[in-house]
């Protein structure tokens, strides 16, 4: 355990309006801040920042707690990666030995090996096995320089060169698998789980090796091959060069979407190029693009798939608060074929004369209709409306819907009506879907918000609320609360665990605190202990509506429940209904 006097003193350095910042943008609103939620998709903001108690709490989605809880779940880390980075931050030395930290030394030591496996790849590009593989990345016009810069590799065609070799560095078969490098074989051992392939190590923010792609040199296996999710790496929340990207000076970042496309533009001299890997961009994604960047050009492929993906795309970056402008590819199949084709001098230019996301998606659709007929001009306009209806700008809106209407010289009023009922069914939907997310987000995590008890018995899970709320504010009653609210009062267990959590730093003499706390409850728990002492009804609570809350718990102490009533009989009955009288009086 880490001591409550160092947790306090981390508090105390690391303010949580500074770190929050750095992820969402905040507004002032009396004595706290407010801005959108980084930890789930809404539109108006509901996440709170309480600097008077560094904590933070989400009306929407629930998530709540301090720095470190924060700082884990932005960062996704576990609870001492979260404390060490935040020490880190302030030049705070975190005291030795005073963590189980089993799982941090398993993802330590999965972190080695990836940067064994990595150099042994490199290695192998270089020496006479990789032959080929070199040829092959000279044809693709990749330079020397750039395949040192990011370390390509090459994974010899064998079952067992790159596992041998981590073998006899003492990594075990389950570091290997955990770490998707090596494949468990039915009759037992492992073997090379990339074989015959160009590896692109993919590199977080502190320049670990957290994962690989290999392409496929040969024809046996998918073209990429990527490392699914391992104790160090999560696809969803990672991006491709983005360890390049982010501190490239540049004020955008160019959003491609394949391995070869982020080498090549950075080739070509455009360093803020990243890439998802290997899946479509998620909003996890989206929203850690929001981190780096107000504005990105997406660089998809420019077949049918791409600009799928384009519209995809653009929806979970606005969604996410960030400005979409489109690289409209001619006369190549993606950004690396046309970097290699007619050069980066042309690339810049088609980068400065990307369109916004809205201008782009508008000139593709008059292409695809004859505008020169009518019916092809209301087939146009239907779809118009409902693009339209997607753009979150209301001045972008207005200033299309003029043009259109201009150009095709039809009435604007009819048109704008369209729009407006487009606009309402999406917010219908829009509301009942994240309404839904919202429900499904609740009941994935039993025990915290959608906890059954609350809805059983409200008038006891409040009252059990009321005194944890009081415990929290005057911590000095605490041997007054204890006296008469024992820990069977609390008929939702979670709450139980937070009543015996304060109860027992507070008894110990320790400050309970969102700081302390955290450290010894899950992220659900300070979720719900923030929802408790954010609710306005306990902010001045006196020691008077305590002690009603403490007695609406003893009441219901001894209360059996109707289904244990109907199974009461003769003397314990009687005994029963003389224990609740003489309760009452
Ligand atoms: P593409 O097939 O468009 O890749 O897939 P590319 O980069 O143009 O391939 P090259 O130029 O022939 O080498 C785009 C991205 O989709 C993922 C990879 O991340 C790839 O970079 N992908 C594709 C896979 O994960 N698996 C596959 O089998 C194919
Ligand atoms: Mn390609």
């Amino acid at each position: 355990m880490l001591p409550d006097s160092f947790l306090l003193e981390l508090k105390y350095r690391a303010d949580i309006e500074q770190i929050v910042g750095a992820y969402v943008q905040l507004k002032r609103r009396g004595r706290n801040l407010t801005g959108l939620c980084p930890f789930h998709s809404e539109k108006t903001p509901s996440f709170t920042v309480y600097p008077e108690s560094q904590s933070f709490y989400c009306f929407g989605c629930g998530a709540g707690g301090d720095a470190i809880t924060f700082v884990r779940r932005a960062e996704n880390l576990d609870y001492l990666e979260a404390v060490k980075f935040l020490a880190d931050r302030v030049g705070l030395q975190v005291p030795e030995g005073s963590v189980d930290d089993t799982g941090h030394r398993r993802r330590l030591r999965i972190l080695e090996m990836n940067r064994e496996a990595a150099r042994f790849f490199h290695s192998c590009l270089m020496s006479d096995q990789g032959r080929d593989a070199r040829a092959y990345l000279v044809k693709r016009g990749l330079t020397k320089k750039t395949v040192t810069r990011f370390g390509l590799g090459y994974a010899p065609e064998s079952w067992d060169t790159l596992t041998a070799y981590l073998r006899g560095k003492g990594y075990t078969e389950d570091e290997l698998t955990d770490g998707y490098l090596g494949v468990r074989r039915k009759g037992g051992g492992v073997y090379d789980a990339f074989r015959n392939r160009i590896i692109f190590p993919i590199i977080d923010l502190r320049g670990a090796v957290i994962a690989f792609g290999g392409r496929n040199l040969g024809d046996k296996g998918p073209k990429y091959l990527n490392s699914g999710d391992t104790p160090v790496f999560k696809k969803s929340r990672n991006l491709y060069a983005l360890n390049f990207a982010k501190s490239a000076g540049r004020g955008d970042l160019i959003l491609a979407e394949g391995y070869m496309d982020v080498v090549a533009i950075h080739q070509g001299g455009f360093q803020n190029a990243v890439a998802t890997l290997g899946t479509a961009l998620t909003g996890e994604q989206a929203r850690l693009i929001a981190q780096y960047t107000r504005e990105v050009v997406l660089a998809y492929d420019s077949d049918e798939p791409g600009q799928i993906a384009t519209r995809r795309a653009t929806g979970l970056l606005e969604e996410a608060g960030v400005g979409v402008r489109v690289l409209a590819i001619t006369g190549a199949k993606d950004p690396d074929e046309y970097i290699r084709t007619y050069g980066p001098e042309k690339f810049e230019r088609l980068l400065e004369g990307s369109e916004s996301a809205a201008d782009f998606a508008i000139t593709r659709l008059r292409q695809s209709h004859d505008l020169d007929t009518a019916e092809g001009r209301v087939a146009f306009l239907q779809e118009f409306v409902r693009l339209m209806a997607d753009n979150p700008s209301p001045i972008q809106r207005e200033v299309y819907l003029s043009k259109i209407c201009r150009d095709l010289e039809v009435d604007k009023q009819a048109v704008a009506a369209q729009l407006a009922a487009a606009i309402k069914r999406k917010q219908q939907t829009a509301r009942k879907r994240e309404a839904g997310q919202l429900r499904a987000f609740t009941s994935a995590a039993p025990g915290a918000r959608g906890e059954l008890e609350r809805q059983k018995y409200p008038r006891q899970v409040l009252a059990g609320e009321g005194v944890i709320a009081y415990l929290m504010k005057h911590p000095d009653s605490c041997a007054w609360v204890r006296e008469q609210v024992e820990d069977q009062d609390f008929v939702s267990p979670g709450d139980r665990e937070l009543y015996q959590a304060i109860t027992a730093k507070l008894s110990q003499g320790h400050p309970a605190e969102v700081v302390t706390l955290s450290a010894v409850l899950s992220e659900e728990r300070v979720g719900r202990l923030m929802e408790i002492t954010t609710k306005d009804i306990y902010r001045d609570q006196s020691r008077t509506e305590a002690k009603e809350f403490i007695q609406v718990l003893q009441e219901y102490r001894n209360k059996k429940s109707d289904e244990e009533l109907g199974r009461l009989e003769g003397e314990e009955l009687g005994r029963y209904i003389a224990s609740q009288t003489a309760h009452k009086k």
